[in-house]
């Protein structure tokens, strides 16, 4: 029996609609290929970029700061009591084969006037420290500081940041906050301006960066090619950048351990690999 044109058109807009639920390809030369090919690739990474570099990831196994997870450490109220937690553990960590190999696609790109561009989740610095350059931190950089005052941002790789942080703020099991006076934490010194200073990073609860998500979106939007790696896709604004790719039928791969609510959405026309990004990115990139 011949369907109504009406039933097909709702049919029709009903398919469209359908997240697309085919599983992406694994097919490594394929990828390697679309690699060479691409003019303008955006890799978007998230903390378990850096898992293999000793940094916990936030959602996985172990993905807890010592004993501390990482949502009691990047609040307002955390920072209150304890100024230093995080950069201290931070500062001795180094890029592994995955960043080198972001780094590396970069550089090579960058020789055949082509572009790759990072945006990244993490606050690590481990991509900048890696060699990548441009790198777009939707959620800001622990060695950034930011005046609560004249709002004044700066780089700052001094530890302690402030002498009453000396030997405090380690993440030890057990270990008190460190309680430092207000009057004993860095101040702003930017032209005199002497306003408390904060971590340039977005805490939970905080908003982005409206260019930052600006500068995110332009990539986005004019790329051929999108990488996903290691992030659980579950935070927005990051979590909708792969599926919005993906609608425009720009092929998105993901390098994680698991599969994300981000991996069905990137379909027929997209890749995932599987294992430690270690490993799977330098062969995959390189
Ligand atoms: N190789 C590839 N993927 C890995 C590896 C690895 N070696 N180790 C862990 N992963 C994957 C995990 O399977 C998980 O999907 O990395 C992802 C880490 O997820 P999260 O800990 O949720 O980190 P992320 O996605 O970056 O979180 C996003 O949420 O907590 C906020 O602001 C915080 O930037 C963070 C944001």
């Amino acid at each position: 029996m011949l369907c109504s044109s009406s039933k097909i058109l709702k049919f029709a807009f009903k398919s469209d609609t359908i997240v697309n639920m085919s599983r992406p390809s694994s097919d490594l030369a394929k990828f390697k290929q679309k690699v060479k090919e691409s003019k303008h690739l955006v890799i978007l990474t998230g903390a378990g970029v850096s898992a293999e570099s000793g940094v916990p990831t936030f959602r996985g196994n172990g993905g807890y700061w010592r004993t501390y997870s990482a949502p009691d450490l990047a609040t307002p109220q955390a920072f209150s009591t304890d100024p230093s937690l995080g950069r201290v553990g931070m500062l001795t960590k180094l890029p592994n084969p995955a960043h080198q190999a972001i780094a590396a696609c970069q550089h090579n790109a960058a020789k055949q006037n082509r572009k790759v561009s990072v945006i990244t989740q993490n606050i690590d610095e481990l991509h900048q420290k890696a060699g990548s350059t441009d790198v777009i931190e939707l959620h800001g950089s622990l060695f950034k500081t930011r005046c609560t005052k004249c709002h004044h941002v700066e780089s700052n790789y001094e530890s302690p940041i402030c002498e009453a942080l000396r030997d405090k703020g380690t993440p030890e099991p057990g270990a008190g906050g460190a309680n430092i006076p207000v009057n004993l934490l860095p101040r702003c010194s930017h032209n005199g301006c002497g306003g408390l200073l904060r971590p340039h990073v977005v805490w939970f609860g905080e908003g982005l960066d409206e260019n930052i998500l600006a500068r995110s979106y332009e990539e986005l939007e004019s790329c051929d090619l999108c990488l996903v790696v290691g992030t659980s896709s579950v935070v927005y604004p990051a979590a909708m950048f792969a599926p919005q790719v993906a609608r425009r039928g720009v092929p998105v791969a993901e390098f994680n351990l698991e599969t994300t609510p981000a991996t069905q959405q990137i379909g027929q026309h997209g890749f995932f690999f599987s294992g430690p990004c270690g490993t799977t990115l330098p062969e995959a990139i390189l």
